[in-house]
């Protein structure tokens, strides 16, 4: 079968709202990989867990509706970010990007890094390939707590 050229066009303008799509539901995931961010309203999941940028700036851990953790940085700013950045260090700035607010202090060196809500509800910073812990959030629940 031959397409015309606009029927290519309409294809493979289907395909890209399909990707885009797709890359919305994304956004709901529980790694954070290396210069990503979490702009207001973007979250990582893992089951009941959510790591969510409020509006407010902060950027907050939850057990179903319960606060676990957060960065305390609520009212510092408007349109903050967390930004998994390529050093490891983990920062939320401010709406301009020049001002950080919070951050881990963990910077290691250019690498790959994850940002991970895990199935235990612990938030960890994972460096390279041997995904080596270099942070904790010491949130975690034992299974049994989890039950
Ligand atoms: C992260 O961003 C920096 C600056 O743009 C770039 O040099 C680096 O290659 C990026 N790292 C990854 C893993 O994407």
């Amino acid at each position: 079968m031959v397409l015309t050229t606009s029927l290519r066009c309409c294809i493979l303008i289907v395909l890209l709202v399909l990707t885009s799509n797709s890359a919305h539901v994304s956004a709901i995931r529980k790694i954070l990989y290396t210069n990503e961010s979490l702009h207001v309203g973007d979250r990582l999941r893992n089951d009941d867990y959510t790591l969510k940028m409020q509006e407010n700036c902060n950027l907050v851990l939850r057990d179903h509706s319960r606060v676990i953790w957060s960065t305390g940085t609520a009212g510092r700013g408007s349109s903050c970010f967390a930004k998994m950045r390529d050093d490891g260090n983990l920062v939320v700035y401010n709406y301009n990007g020049q001002v950080a607010l919070w951050a881990t202090n963990t910077v290691r060196g250019k690498d790959q890094y994850q940002l991970k809500l895990k199935r235990n509800r612990n938030l960890v910073i994972l460096k390279g390939a041997a995904r080596e812990v270099i942070w904790s959030a010491n949130t975690y629940v034992t299974e049994d707590m989890h039950n």
